[in-house]
């Protein structure tokens, strides 16, 4: 479990942690509520929330990134995730998430966290670019993804939703090299 003093990344409103073994019931409480997960490859059973989470734990050991959990730095309540994963190794291009339990929507949270990641990922991890996609049908995080200044590149098939996502860029300034 995340410890507000274990926080790697602050922003005003959010702290960020790193998922722990113990961490199912958080894991549970974000990615089995269809209000989050219908529209990234839910309902997900406990089973595969399980497996996800064990993911996320073996991907900060091997890539040190995760979609890492987040929370409230008010009440130190768990707000989602938010983070990277690895897209394209080889060109230094990760994928970036965000996943806002359904109480704390509608907030400018996924913006405030996607923010973060993005400086992060450009400042201090030195990614060259990343990608995210959304589901056809998920507007609002399309909505996010221009505030955040992401370039449509194209529609990419994602096997867990079987549909095909409208897919973006955005590469680091800091490092102008094209694809
Ligand atoms: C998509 C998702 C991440 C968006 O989360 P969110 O916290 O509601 O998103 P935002 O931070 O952009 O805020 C949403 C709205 O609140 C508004 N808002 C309210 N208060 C705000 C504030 N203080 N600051 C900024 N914006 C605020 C925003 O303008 C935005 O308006 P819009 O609906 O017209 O676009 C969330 O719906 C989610 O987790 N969905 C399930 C998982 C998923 O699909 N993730 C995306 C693919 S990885």
């Amino acid at each position: 479990m995340t410890r507000p003093h274990d926080y790697f990344l602050r922003t005003d409103r959010l702290g960020f942690g790193q998922w722990s073994e113990g961490d199912l019931p958080l894991a549970l409480e974000l990615w089995g509520d269809p209000g989050v997960s219908s529209l990234i490859g839910g309902p997900f059973t406990d089973r595969e929330i399980g497996a996800r989470l064990a993911r996320e734990r073996t991907m900060l050991i091997d890539h040190q990134v995760q979609y890492w959990p987040v929370f409230l730095l008010q009440s130190d309540d768990f707000a989602g995730c938010a983070g990277l994963r690895p897209y394209h190794l080889d060109g230094r291009i990760f994928e970036m998430g965000v996943h806002v339990r359904k109480s704390y929507q509608g907030q400018g949270l996924a913006q405030e966290a996607a923010r973060a990641v993005i400086k992060f990922a450009f400042e201090t991890l030195q990614i060259r670019g990343l990608f995210a996609g959304h589901h056809p049908k998920n507007a609002s995080s399309k909505r996010l993804l221009g505030r955040l200044g992401f370039s449509f590149t194209h529609e990419e098939f994602y096997a867990p939703t079987g549909a095909n996502h409208p897919s973006y860029l955005l590469m680091n300034p800091g490092r102008p090299e094209t694809l």
